[in-house]
């Protein structure tokens, strides 16, 4: 893990532009700040989906085409919290449905808490917790021949390049078998006013989980970046539709990754980018399942249509 956290890091940082990986965020420090994000006035996406999943309970589950008769598993990508989530859970076992619920997710810690929680609120649910990565675990799913259907909220996958979004999408399909959905959240282009304070609030809380990359490289790579020295830089293009994190020094400095580790020159103005968080509209997933194996089945939105839960039918 710190080998390839060390091979990424002097990767970036030695590329022109710099740049680092998102993934990179999420240790610990990080996870409790996405928490505290996700809170945040400004960061209107959770609660936009959570909207979706509170009031449209209904239409989300006829809109996944299961019947109630016949066994089914919700496999759900990166559960978190599962705050959305228990919203369905809860009317599926209302309605009657036959289902499992397997959560997915790279952290057993996450998962315990998750299977802790719905114990208490949803003890008829079953729950299949599922450890490790994405695509493993599906290619263990597969052998089931179950119908399938797998959740990928709160636009997670904004954090891929169209293309990477694409073959993220391809791989899953190939998992899966035809008439298996994809419920997948993402959030929409919108103007400026809105979509930039979601990544630069007031509290400064956007900035911490930014800049906790330099902190991370400071104490896992033995690096020297001094935090007074770079500052929280995003930006948005409503024509592109995509939020950029950046994170910005303030001077003409020189880094250094251990004693005698490689150095990294950094101009005053000079960005390391950190982040894309992509923006959809109908016209930018068309062209990202374009060569998939899915066609969009159906699409629910928020009262302000800030966001969308796409659904996406195996053929
Ligand atoms: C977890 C990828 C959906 O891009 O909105 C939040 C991560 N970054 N604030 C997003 C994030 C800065 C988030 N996603």
């Amino acid at each position: 893990m710190t080998e390839q956290f060390r091979i990424d890091v002097e990767h970036g940082l030695a590329s022109q532009p710099k740049t680092l990986p998102s993934k990179y965020f999420y240790d610990e420090i990080g996870d409790d700040l996405f928490v505290k994000i996700m809170h945040m006035p400004e960061y209107y996406l959770t609660r936009a989906e959570l909207e979706i999943f509170q009031h449209q309970t209904d239409r989300i589950i006829s809109s996944l085409e299961q019947k109630s008769d016949t066994y089914f598993e919700l496999i759900e990508l990166g559960a978190g919290d599962g705050t959305k989530t228990k919203k369905l859970l809860s009317r599926l076992l209302e309605k009657g449905f036959d289902f499992d619920y397997l959560p997915v997710d790279i952290s057993q810690h996450a998962l315990d808490n998750l299977n802790e929680s719905l114990s208490k609120e949803l003890p008829a649910l079953q729950v299949r917790t599922q450890q490790g990565d994405y695509f493993e675990i599906l290619e263990s799913l597969k052998e089931s021949r179950n119908p399938k259907v797998v959740l990928f909220l709160g636009s997670n996958i904004g954090n891929l390049s169209d293309e990477k979004a694409s073959e993220f999408i391809y791989r899953l399909g190939s998992n899966l078998q035809a008439n298996d959905m994809l419920f997948l959240g993402v959030d929409l282009i919108k103007s400026e006013d809105i979509v930039l304070p979601a990544y630069n609030d007031k509290q400064g809380i956007t900035r911490d989980f930014n800049l906790n990359l330099l902190t991370r490289i400071n104490n896992e790579l033995g690096g020297n970046f001094d935090l007074n020295g770079f500052v929280h830089a995003p930006e948005y293009s409503e024509t592109e539709g995509i939020a950029r994190s950046f994170i910005e020094s303030t001077k003409d400095q020189v880094v250094t990754l251990g004693c005698d580790g490689p150095t990294f020159a950094f101009e005053k103005g000079e960005k390391i980018h950190t982040e894309i968080s992509r923006k959809y509209n109908d016209e930018v997933l068309k062209s990202i399942i374009k060569h998939t194996d899915f066609k969009i089945q159906a699409k629910l939105m928020d009262s302000q249509s800030f966001f969308a839960d796409y659904v996406l039918k195996r053929t």
